[in-house]
């Protein structure tokens, strides 16, 4: 197979992940969710009791950090925090996180050394626009709020926490709000990137329509 970059980018609840993580799965590629790397370190801020808004904080955590990404978990300075970083306290405040620039520079610095020369299938705000500007396939995966909102609800109430759909609405809207409107890099559907609107369609599809566009030299 010839080496694959995909990028696949949208808002918190557009299916990236499930989506991403299969398609590596069947092409048999590497998966990095970098959203997972801004999670590791806003989690590790909040479990020191410090602020997520404080870019000397910031900048302490992610120099002295030592972050390891399997496809499907996290570890830092050798713990396994990958179900720490998905509960809605590090949800809440992830987007302060990934808005600063530092933080931002350095995340990117890593996600290119760990996708190097191999083939991979990247999920985000920002691969298409920035870590992997020339992505052989970007796809920009859209779905209404309600929508997103309704599969954050049954993610989380799997693991657990019984949510009200109100609030998880609410909370995508000022995520998405945060995420578009920073000023680095800011969530923005790539030029030369496919839009895929989600909201009616089940994960087998979206993967199916994304698999038909990849062309065959690639398979
Ligand atoms: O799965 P979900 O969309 O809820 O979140 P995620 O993909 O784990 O990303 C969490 C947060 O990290 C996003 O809301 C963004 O603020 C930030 N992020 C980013 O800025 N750039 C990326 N490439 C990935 C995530």
């Amino acid at each position: 197979m010839k080496k694959i970059q995909i990028a696949i980018d949208g808002p918190a609840g557009s299916g990236k992940s499930t989506v991403a993580k299969e398609i590596a799965n069947r092409l048999n590629i590497l998966y990095l969710d970098t959203g997972a790397m801004y999670r590791a370190v806003t989690y590790i801020v909040l479990s020191r009791g410090q602020s997520a808004q404080d870019s000397e904080v910031l900048k302490n955590v992610v120099d002295q950090i030592e972050m390891e990404l399997t496809p499907n978990h996290v570890f830092v300075n050798g713990k396994d925090i990958s179900d720490a970083i998905r509960t809605p306290n590090v949800s809440q405040n992830v987007s302060f996180v990934a808005m600063d620039a530092y933080v931002r520079e350095k995340m990117v610095e890593l996600q290119k050394k760990i996708a190097g020369d191999q083939s991979v299938v990247m999920d985000g705000r920002d691969i298409a626009t920035h870590v992997l500007p020339d992505a052989d396939f970007k796809f920009f995966l859209v779905a209404s709020s309600e929508e997103r909102a309704k599969r954050r609800q049954s993610e989380l109430s799997q693991k657990g926490y019984d949510i009200p759909l109100e609030t998880l609405i609410d909370e995508i809207d000022k995520r998405d709000k945060l995420d578009s409107e920073r000023e680095v890099s800011p969530l923005r559907q790539a030029d030369d990137a496919i839009r895929v609107d989600t909201t009616k369609m089940t994960i087998e599809e979206v993967i199916g329509f994304i698999l038909e566009r990849i062309d065959s030299e690639f398979l």
